[in-house]
């Protein structure tokens, strides 16, 4: 949540603080754009744009950094090397060590460091106690494995000019070095695929020390910023604008800037792509934009500085909450991919253009490439190139260096129901029975800031929530959780034992003078924990304990929030740059990781609450980096109620999927706002299908649990939720991919069809998972129809009615979306599962039987798919306590056979209390649609498992009116873990 909303009590607390700038506010006011900083007024950003403006604009242009061909070595898969770079016409050098590594997974790595840096041959200025390194642990926090070196690449070719590398699988891809100037081409099959500095617009700001000079004469009444940064641009040499390079101020904060200059900048040219996708989070499309103006295109880089930035606007490459600096480029039949491991504040360029000296070009048409520049603010320059083919292998590889997606618990599937607050315990225990009351099923209810004495995380408000335990059994009595808010902004105030122990154990954020950082966030003056310190983890994990924070059971979970970190007094309304971490690394160097090693700090709390409880914990984010996949969910922080904002939450959730953090959602209603109930009801129609599904409302919002709709809206809002529901079964399969795989949840056309061209730029429909089920949901106002985008040849039928839907590749097809139907369609030749008794919660469904729907191809031949089942809350699927099961309709054998997926043999996994239980749930019935007409007059089919025969009724009906024929076996009698066989024969 964020305080910009209408006047509210926290809120008139700081409008206190800020008292002077109150008048200035109106209530509800749009993001000001101008609190955040556009490239011109991030000096870095500025200068590395000015450098490509020169360096582009010049036919003469010559990138200053050369390798020095002498100080080249390969070994073990690994070139070493020291690229000078020529600083004035004196041609003195900087030397830069270059390490390029050739990954087991096919994955390069291209490291570049600077070495008076490295060893500490810097003097900072301002007494300050920073590292002088650059920064070099952000691997440490972010890659978890696929970084074994690959032995097997070689040296392919090599003269004194340059050096050709063959690595990756079968030797088919191949990086040329060149030396002068330095720049780095990525081939697969022969073909230049990834460019590196191809534009020469590589700049690593170096070291220097900073030359006093005479300070300019001031006129009368010009001492503003712009002026001084005038008159000294005036002065400078070969027009480099030095005016930020030791201080700069923005919104009356000032970044003392202890090692001067030190940006990374590169620019990364995809050869013959189109598309670049990735980046989030931005309020854009998933397909990105051109950032250099022109028709259409931004005149911003997409940025990368996690922010509180309340009230976001839409279309915009704007900063969010949360970063991943993770882009995939795609063209028809291939794709590659880049990631910059860099925590600081980044900006990408982006622009495409023809090429006709492109070697890809074969024919006589020329491709369009897509032309990138990074800009970070500090750091190394480090950056993963991954060359595919498919988008699968660019997720796969991805994951596999940071890490896929936790397998969540159960529940987290579920609705959950938060507002901006429930302000009592009876509040709570009211909402839930009316969920009840009005058979709408949910999972957990969410508790916002308000249940706490006064701000103070881990206490309870004395008044209003006397009895969290009871509340907290009687959602338990249906198998509910409560998730309570804990943010990492700790009070100041007396008699309060977190903020005594976080200050004496020493445990805070640091200023720049090295004690204790102080700033204002919701409860006024704050301390902000270091969760980057090991200790401070440590504490973290102990205040969590079921007797330190009393009032928590088993079901109670934790919602991070304001972990940017969001400091309301703070420039850009986050923690100074030259706050100091653990370690003395200035916060500038790690500000984007900040969120995730606080999540992750939860997490771990949550791991370790109870001696023996091994269970899997839920901990949602607002602030994430890459990485943060392995620790939680995430939502798109504080949007609105409007159509805009529910029509931008689909490529947003789409673009987290495809940067390896799927478990992703929008506030459903909109967080600020009220509204309209055709919105509601068509926002939950459409989070249904979000990855993570949660309503939430700020606190001057009106009530809006969806009970309170009325008529029909209510109605069909309990049936979005208990489609939801009675889908969780592959939405938890889909899941289990994404925790292999690291694949995504909800998937863009690009993903599953990257073939068909047309697709590339559609974010609005989405398959789910690997169901076959294509959701296009309706996001306009009095709109009943939308038109779906065809991707290939195959049979699609509506899910609801089993119409066959006219279709042709690549033609759009108009369906009927009146308000109470979500546009829902099956493609043929898949199978999956569901649960159809509608029950309260997730956990109530635990032992029901599944229904498998099998949707028969346009050829009859061959359908297919998997479900994946564990207990939902422990790790004991690690140890083989899960069920996963193949199906495969054979159209030509006429049958449906179950077989274990991971091709484990019946009785090989010593069966666990789980796996005991789960012996009594079956297969209920199998719905096949598109059912052949030969079934008709067949009444029954023959059932054959774990060594017996039985016959279960089968029910046909014909097709009629642009209906398919359908046929139904009931009482199939399987159990879903064992091997069976429906004999349709
Ligand atoms: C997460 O916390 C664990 C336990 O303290 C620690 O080992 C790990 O480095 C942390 N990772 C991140 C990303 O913060």
């Amino acid at each position: 949540m964020h305080i910009f909303g209408p006047l509210s009590s926290r809120w008139t607390a700081y409008l206190g603080l800020l008292s002077a700038l109150s008048a200035a506010f109106a209530p509800a006011v749009a993001v000001k754009e101008h609190d955040f900083k556009k490239c011109h007024q991030s000096g870095f950003c500025a200068r590395n744009r000015a450098f490509a403006d020169h360096a582009l604009a010049s036919d003469t242009w010559q990138s200053p950094y050369n390798i020095l061909p002498e100080s080249g070595s390969f070994k073990d898969g690994q070139y070493q090397a020291v690229i000078l770079k020529t600083i004035n016409d004196g041609g003195e050098t900087v030397r830069l060590p270059i390490t390029v590594s050739f990954l087991e997974s096919g994955t390069a790595r291209v490291t570049v460091d600077e070495e008076k840096r490295q060893k500490g041959e810097i003097e900072l200025r301002h007494d300050s106690k920073a590292r002088k390194e650059r920064y070099n642990e952000a691997e440490q926090w972010v890659i978890v494995g696929g970084t074994t070196l690959d032995k097997a690449a070689k040296v392919d070719y090599e003269d004194k000019t340059q050096l050709t590398v063959k690595y990756g699988p079968s030797s088919k891809f191949e990086a040329t070095i060149k030396f002068s100037p330095f720049s780095i081409d990525f081939k697969r099959d022969g073909n230049t695929q990834i460019k590196l500095n191809d534009r020469g617009l590589l700049n690593i700001e170096h070291w220097r020390p900073k030359i006093e000079k005479p300070e300019p004469e001031k006129k009368e009444g010009e001492s503003t910023e712009e002026n001084k940064a005038e008159e000294t641009k005036v002065e400078e040499p070969k027009g480099e604008d030095e005016s930020t390079w030791w201080e700069e101020t923005f919104g009356g904060n000032t970044d003392t800037k202890p090692r001067g200059p030190e940006s990374v900048a590169l620019d990364i040219s995809f050869v013959g792509y189109e598309h670049v996708y990735g980046i989030p989070s931005h309020a854009s499309s998933l397909s990105l934009k051109q950032t250099r103006g022109g028709d259409g295109n931004y005149q911003e880089p997409y940025r990368m500085y996690n922010a509180d930035v309340f009230e976001y606007i839409l279309d915009s490459p704007m900063t969010l909450y949360g970063s991943i600096p993770f882009m995939q480029a795609h063209r028809r039949d291939s794709s590659v991919g880049v990631f910059w491991l860099n925590a600081a504040e980044t900006w990408v360029d982006i622009t495409k253009g023809k090429d006709s000296k492109n070697p890809l070009a074969l024919g006589a048409k020329s491709k369009t490439s897509t032309h990138t520049h990074w800009i970070s603010e500090s750091g190394l320059l480090d950056v993963f190139v991954f060359l595919g083919p498919t988008p699968k292998d660019l997720t796969a590889k991805y994951g596999e260096l940071t890490g896929t997606t936790a397998m969540p618990q159960e529940f987290a599937l579920g609705y959950h129901q938060c507002r901006w607050n429930y302000v009592s315990d009876e509040d709570v225990r009211d909402v839930d029975r009316k969920m009840d009351k009005f058979k709408m099923p949910y999972d957990v209810i969410w508790l916002d800031i308000e249940y706490t004495d006064e701000k103070k995380y881990f206490t309870w408000d004395k008044h209003s929530f006397t009895d969290p335990i009871g509340t907290g059994k009687q959602l338990e009595s249906h198998g509910r959780k409560l998730v309570t808010i804990i943010d990492p902004h700790i009070k100041n105030v007396d008699n309060y034992p977190v903020v005594a122990e976080l200050k004496s154990k020493d445990l805070a954020v640091k200023n720049k003078e090295g004690s204790i950082f102080e700033g204002w966030c919701w409860p006024g003056s704050s301390h902000w924990i270091d969760a980057f310190s090991p200790a401070a983890r440590e504490w973290w994990a102990s205040l969590f304990k079921y007797d330190a924070f009393k009032g928590t059971m088993e079901n109670t979970w934790i919602w991070n929030d304001m972990n940017e970190p969001s400091v309301f007094n703070g420039p850009e309304t986050t923690m100074p740059k030259d706050n100091l971490h653990y370690g003395n690394w200035e916060h500038r160097d790690v500000h984007n990781l900040n969120g995730m090693t606080f999540q992750n700090a939860t997490y771990h709390a949550l791991v370790s609450r109870k001696p023996g409880e091994l269970r899997r914990p839920f901990v949602l984010t607002r602030a994430f980096f890459a990485g943060s996949q392995r620790v939680g969910a995430m939502w798109t922080g504080d949007n609105q109620a409007a159509w805009d904002h529910l029509q931008a939450s689909i490529p947003m959730v789409l673009s987290q999927g495809i940067a390896g953090f799927p478990f992703a959602g929008a506030d459903v209603g909109g967080f600020f706002g009220n509204p309209e109930k055709e919105l509601l009801t068509r926002w939950y129609q459409a989070g249904a299908f979000y990855p993570f599904f949660r309503g939430h409302a700020h606190i001057d919002a009106r009530r809006r649990e969806p009970y309170l709709a009325g008529e029909p809206y209510s109605t069909i809002i309990a049936a979005a939720l208990r489609l939801r529901y009675s889908l969780l079964p592959s939405w938890y399969t889909a899941f289990r991919h994404a925790h292999l795989e690291g694949t995504p949840i909800i998937k863009p056309m690009f993903y599953t069809h990257p073939s068909e061209e047309a697709g590339f730029a559609i974010d609005d429909q989405f398959f789910v998972g690997n169901t076959g089920l294509l959701a296009k949901p309706v996001t306009e106002k009095e709109k009943f129809t939308v038109d779906i985008w065809i991707p290939d040849s195959e049979v699609y039928y509506d899910y609801f009615t089993y119409d066959v839907i006219p279709t042709a590749k690549g033609k759009t097809v108009t369906v009927d979306a009146p308000m109470e139907k979500i546009p829902l369609l099956m493609r043929g030749g898949h199978i999956f599962a569901r649960r159809d008794i509608p029950r309260r919660s997730s956990a109530l469904m635990k032992w029901d039987d599944y229904t498998l729907v099998v949707t028969i191809p346009r050829d009859g031949k061959r359908a297919e798919g998997d479900l994946y089942v564990d207990d939902g809350d422990s790790y004991d699927y690690q140890r083989g306590q899960y069920i996963h099961r193949r199906f495969v309709f054979d159209g030509a054998g006429k049958s449906l056979a179950s077989v274990d997926a991971d091709g484990r043999e019946p009785g090989s996994v010593q069966e666990g209390e789980w796996m005991q239980k789960v012996r009594s749930v079956g297969v209920g019935k199998i719905v096949v649609v598109g059912a052949p007409t030969a079934w008709a007059g067949k009444k029954t089919v023959k059932v054959e498992s774990e060594g017996k025969v039985w016959e279960a009724k089968l029910e046909f009906t014909p097709a009629a009116q642009g209906r398919a024929a359908f046929a139904v076996v009931k009482k199939v009698g399987a159990r879903i873990g064992a091997d069976w066989k429906v004999d349709f024969s």
